[in-house]
């Protein structure tokens, strides 16, 4: 048997620790592109309600799962199911999900990485012409960065729950929200600015129509870092005296107001580079708007602050996204290393070494996938076009996997586990979350609506990605 579970030291920890998952480039720059192409705020609105009605509730059934068992996702499951083998599936699910996206997360954090260094050697100016990206993920330098991000987030890792990952969350975190709101500030006072936070905030309801409304639930989905076990393994290291529903409020709203603020920044920096800007031509990728586009914004800026401010404007953004990267790839990791050692007996170090050097093949794998190797580039066919291994693992397991695990939890916690007993481990640490309007709705929805929000979703994107 392991030695005594391993438990985050504060409540404060914990809480940033899963913000820490929480906030990641999907907040700095998927939500605000989204954001800006769907309805400005009629789209925050839809996101908002998403987040507090669906999201959180699954975000607090995770929790429990993992806080009840004190196990990873694959033990959680199994512990809780008996002998209904059926339900042990769910348990492999939530392990090679995030097994597989922690993978294709790693290259693009491995590209920002990449910028961020090329910034500080003073090369913003190549890096906002058009070829340098393509010519910098097909570099050789892709694969060392790769081994400098995986020895800094195992190294993370090795020092366990409370000394690496809560200690990471709680120096990172801060120093993010401070960069973020002082980039804010600045960018604010840029001409033009408030042409772009108008166009963010006025709502356009026009706007709002089922793919807008489909898509606000698949990001608020990913941004809480849903249906990838991360929230199973995390609730199993929380002390039973925490309260999950006031702690998986708190993660919520963290994270959406990082998301909330990050629009802050980008639409302000586009409207001032091009206050004509139509952004509907926007790419709908983080990766375009990341690579291709931004940095072409922070050079715009030397005409008012010379180049070394560019610079440092840059560097302070990719540092920013790089920051949240990791903590997001930290917890997503530590999802395979404790089913390793909950199901296998392995040491941390053990789990960790095994899963680095499976996770670096297949890093690699993606990171052939943009012209390196014409077999990884064009791996597969779907719907009649050529996907990419990165395409392929982006589509099966960040589309279309996400909401079938977040359906499963949902099923399972209420009609496998039972609601009592699920409304029993809420109430652990926090006695007057029983019997309140809170308490109701989640129970009821967990059994009913929120699970057919998932599977809709889920059908809506296998039939728009496989047909
Ligand atoms: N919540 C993260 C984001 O918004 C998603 C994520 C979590 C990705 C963990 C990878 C690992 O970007």
């Amino acid at each position: 048997m392991s030695a005594a579970r391993e438990h985050f030291g504060s409540r404060i920890g914990f809480i940033l620790a899963a913000a820490g998952s929480a906030v990641g480039i999907g907040n700095l720059v998927a939500f605000p592109v989204a954001a800006t192409k769907s309805g400005g705020g009629a789209f925050l609105l839809v996101y908002a309600l998403f987040v507090f009605l669906i999201c959180l509730p699954v975000m607090m059934a995770e929790l429990a799962l993992g806080r009840k068992t004190e196990k990873d996702p694959v033990g959680a499951y199994r512990q809780l199911s008996g002998s209904a083998r059926l339900w042990h599936i769910p348990g492999w699910l939530a392990l090679i999900t995030p097994f597989m996206i922690a993978v294709f997360y790693m290259v693009v954090t491995v590209w920002v990485l990449g910028y961020m260094v090329e910034i500080f050697k003073g090369n913003l100016t190549r890096l906002a012409t058009e070829a340098y990206f393509g010519e910098f993920i097909n570099s050789k330098a892709v694969f060392i960065y790769l081994i400098v991000l995986m020895a800094i987030i195992n190294g993370v890792l090795s020092l366990g729950v409370k000394d690496g990952i809560e200690r990471a969350a709680k120096t990172l975190m801060p120093i993010l929200f401070v960069m973020l709101v002082a980039l804010v500030l600045f960018v604010l006072t840029q001409k033009n600015a408030f042409v772009g936070v108008n166009y963010y905030l006025i709502p356009d309801f026009a706007k709002i129509n089922a793919e807008v409304v489909s898509k606000a639930m698949a990001q608020a989905f990913f941004s809480l870092s849903l249906g990838m076990g991360i929230m199973i393994t995390y609730g199993s290291y929380m002390k039973k005296q925490d309260s999950i529903p006031g702690s998986a409020k708190a993660v919520a709203l963290t994270d959406t107001l990082v998301a909330f603020t990050a629009g802050l920044l980008i639409l302000p920096s586009i409207f001032h580079f091009n206050p004509q800007i139509d952004p509907a031509t926007l790419s709908d990728s983080s990766a375009g708007m990341i690579f291709l586009f931004l940095p072409k914004i922070f050079l715009s800026l030397q005409s008012t602050i010379g180049y070394f401010g560019a610079s440092a404007v840059a560097a302070a953004f990719f540092f920013l996204v790089f920051v949240a990267a990791l903590t997001s790839l930290v917890s997503i990791i530590e999802v395979p290393i404790a089913t390793l050692r909950d199901e296998r007996g392995m040491s941390r170090k053990k789990a960790i070494t095994t899963l680095a050097v499976v996770q670096f093949i297949l890093a690699v794998l993606c990171a052939m996938s943009f012209g390196m190797a014409d077999w990884l580039t064009h791996f597969v066919q779907i719907a009649g076009s050529d996907k990419s291994f990165f395409d392929l693992v982006e589509i099966l397991f960040y589309d279309t996997i996400l909401p079938l695990n977040g359906l499963l939890v949902c099923i399972f916690v209420i009609y496998k586990w039972k609601r009592a007993n699920f409304d029993q481990e809420l109430t652990v640490g926090d006695s007057g979350f029983a019997g309140t309007l809170s308490q109701k709705y989640v129970n009821f929805a967990l059994g009913t609506f929120i699970p057919v929000i998932l599977l809709l979703i889920f059908i809506n994107t296998v039939a728009l990605k496989f047909f």
